[in-house]
């Protein structure tokens, strides 16, 4: 027993010198909000994060051989993310991905979320949770984001007190998100990373082999929006129970591709949610780089970049150009509030809303 004990102390302490929280300052918003960017390092892994948006600004991987590259789109300072992100990197709430007509009722009373997509509501709205300035904290080994939604932003209903920590320890990015409200109110919160795993801008994500553990997805309609049917993706260019090239079928004579110009769908992952289970894996021939998502949640929004249009310069001058980069948007299923039969994304006063999503990185 002593010498586990001696061991596991031990054991602590090296993690701890190979772990270690820094901080500087990234610049001010146009109201003279101050945004830090807290720089988190485990072994060879570097994540920096901001406190704008909570934006993962950067993620520093090495390859099989050692090297190391960034492998997440952003900015190199804050002006490119005030201006025109495609939500690189950030925080999404309060509700991840499309609520139709930006309309849902709750408790006999509708609500009316800003329409910033077509007819639809997209990420929590035009001023979503991307767009505000964390308070943040210092945590062992990361950084703790605490924001304040007042009751009627955005349209939602209650005050939505919202903390995530963002760890890294080993080979995971941890992302801990907890939520409590004031009223009853959905919500549905995840991040908005566009990895590369060969290094942000050096090309498109088309050869990275894709393994998602879900046999079954939810189908769109014109608008992007769940027709509710729970798809079956066998035989289909949806299904990726097994490692499978983005590009293999991308441009698959497919009604569901042609739709989201590629993919940009949830999957219903087998394992259901409530418990954490590994959701997908990417692995990036050229570099062994692998990325592996664990979550709790029950779906996954796997999304190849389609919008990204060579308009957009990011980091260290790189142009991003269509299917740059890839996204695992753990979450809820899209619409929810107006499906009654997908998993409930209503949050209930003394409730507490708490999830937990890990990109854990190796190369082979
Ligand atoms: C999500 C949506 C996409 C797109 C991106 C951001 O993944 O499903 O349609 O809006 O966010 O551009």
């Amino acid at each position: 027993m002593r010498v586990a004990a001696l061991v596991l102390a031990l054991m602590t302490i090296v993690a701890d010198v190979h772990s270690q929280v820094t901080k500087r300052p990234f610049g001010k918003t146009p109201d003279g909000t101050a945004v830090d960017l807290y720089v988190l390092k485990s072994g060879g892994l570097e994540a920096h994060i901001i406190t704008y948006g909570g934006i993962v600004q950067t993620l520093k991987v090495p390859d099989k051989s050692g090297k190391s590259a960034d492998v997440a789109l952003g900015f190199d300072s804050l002006d490119g993310y005030l201006h025109n992100t495609p939500y690189l990197g950030a925080i999404i709430g309060r509700y991840g991905n499309r609520i139709a007509g930006g309309k849902f009722t709750l408790d006999g009373k509708t609500y009316q979320i800003p329409r910033n997509n077509g007819t639809n509501a997209l990420h929590g709205g035009t001023t979503g949770f991307d767009k505000a300035v964390w308070k943040a904290k210092e945590i062992p080994h990361g950084v703790e984001l605490t924001h304040v939604s007042p009751d009627g932003d955005q349209g939602f209903p209650g005050t939505l007190t919202t903390v995530v920590r963002y760890t890294l320890v080993g080979k995971d990015l941890k992302i801990e998100y907890s939520a409590t409200t004031d009223k009853d109110t959905v919500l549905n919160l995840t991040n908005h990373t566009y990895f590369n795993l060969a290094g942000q801008g050096s090309g498109d994500i088309l050869q990275n082999l894709v393994k998602i553990n879900a046999s079954r997805y939810t189908p769109v309609d014109a608008n992007l929006i769940p027709t509710g049917e729970l798809a079956p993706v066998g035989g289909t260019p949806f299904d990726f129970r097994k490692p499978t090239a983005v590009g293999a079928r991308i441009e698959a004579d497919n009604d569901q591709l042609k739709k989201g110009q590629g993919y940009d769908h949830n999957w219903v992952l087998d394992s259901s949610g409530g418990k954490l289970a590994a959701a997908a894996e990417v692995y990036e021939p050229s570099t062994g780089r692998v990325l592996q998502v664990l979550t709790d949640q029950p779906g996954v929004q796997f999304y190849t970049g389609n919008f990204l249009d060579g308009t957009i310069t990011g980091k260290d001058g790189k142009v991003y150009k269509r299917r740059f980069g890839l996204c695992l948007e753990t979450q809820h299923f899209p619409d929810s509030p107006n499906h009654p039969k997908f998993p409930s994304t209503e949050l209930k006063p003394g409730q507490k809303y708490h999830t937990v999503t890990i990109y854990r990185f190796s190369a082979r």
